[in-house]
Parts: structure tokens; sequence; C-alpha cells
């Protein structure tokens, strides 16, 4: 699957801090539950890659991917694992090759029109606005619609269900993400069927 049709999945995509593998498959069934199709499980803990490829293993039906990915050994960690994509808050050569190299999809991150622009002649037209709040918010990616045209982005960092309209709100804002749907005390707390009342309402945000 391209990184086109990972984005199209969805509006929203939870973006994940998991302590105990063992909650992987509850926490997936609550997203799906919900109503979300994809879900990035960050590489922050040690439990990420078994979290992954039991999240996998337990919800085919959602598309599961890796995110803080910074190198190409966790490139092939996450293939490894059954991670069908890989989001990165910046991006770098080794990264793009070691993506490449395991045939994983890359959202890259980018915060800085050069940046961006450096993606783009590498291919890449779909990347992450990271951290989305911090850099510039929302006046920096609409001040992007038209000289940056070529380009959609994922934004993450500091964004919540109240502020996530505004951002789907704009046209080169396809999908975003945020922790707010499954919280990592939300999943220690094996709080599923919040999770799921969030996902339903993450689920219900429209395109603008
Ligand atoms: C992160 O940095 O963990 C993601 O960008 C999500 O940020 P958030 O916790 O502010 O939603």
């Amino acid at each position: 699957m391209k990184i086109d049709k990972i984005i199209a999945a969805g509006h929203v995509m939870p973006v994940i801090v998991i302590d105990r593998a063992e909650d992987a498959a509850p926490l997936g069934n609550a997203l799906l539950e919900g109503g979300i199709q994809t879900a990035e499980v960050t590489l922050r803990t040690p439990a990420a890659l078994d979290a992954i490829e039991a999240m996998a293993k337990a919800c085919p039906e959602l598309t599961v991917g890796a995110g803080t990915v910074m190198t190409a050994d966790h490139a092939r960690q996450v293939r490894d694992a059954g991670g069908c994509f890989a989001v990165s808050p910046g991006a770098t050569d080794a990264l793009i090759k070691g993506c490449s190299e395991a045939d994983l999809p890359l959202l890259p991150g980018a915060s800085t029109v050069s940046e961006m622009m450096a993606l783009g002649e590498k291919g890449f037209s779909i990347l992450k606005f990271f951290p989305a709040t911090a850099a510039g918010g929302l006046p920096f990616i609409n001040a992007l619609v038209s000289p940056l045209a070529q380009f959609q982005f994922c934004p993450t960092g500091g964004i919540t269900l109240a502020t996530a309209p505004q951002w789907l709100a704009l046209p080169n804002i396809p999908c975003l993400g945020g922790s707010w749907i499954a919280p990592q005390k939300l999943i220690a707390d094996r709080d599923f069927s919040t999770i799921t009342q969030n996902a339903r309402a993450a689920a219900q945000l429209n395109k603008g």
C-alpha cells in the first residue's frame, strides 16, 4: 500500500505510545469499533515493536504503522513486525533509503519550507508537518496552500478534537494525527471503552 492510500483511509490517525504489548490487540479493536482504520504506534517504548506485531495480527482490518521511526534499523524492525508504514518526525537520507530498502511506505516529517522542498526533490508529496502547533500552526500551513500547492500535509503535535476541524478545513490537509484518541494513560488503565468513544468522535470529523 502506498502512503497516499494509507492517508486516504481516514481523516484522523491516532498516535499511540504503548507500554505493554498485551494491550495492543484490545486497543486495536477499540479503535476499529470507533471507526478508525489507521493507527501509528510510536517506537518510543520497549514494547512498541511487539505491540505493532500483536495489533497487526489481531486486527487485520486496521492499517498499523510505526511512528518516531528514525533509522534504517527501525524501518527493518517495523517491516519485520508487520507494520505497514512508517512516520518520522523529520527525514534523513539514511532513513529514506532504509524505508525504501525495507519496502516500507514513509510519511516523512518536515517543519520548514526548505525541508519540504528537499523532500519534494526526493519524490515525496505527502508530508507530516511536525511539531504542528509549535512550528507555526494553522497560519503556517495555510500560507503554503498556494506556493507549495504540490504538497499535502498530515499535521501532528498539539492538535485536539476541538482544533482538528480548523486543520481539516484547509485544502492541503487530508488527515491529521494526535494522541488524544488513545492517550498513554487510557491505554495503561485499559480504559478501552473511552478510547472507542474518542475514536468515534475522531472518525466522525469531516474533511472541510
Ligand atoms: C507526538 O509528538 O507524540 C505526536 O505528534 C502527537 O502529538 P500530541 O500528543 O500533541 O497529539
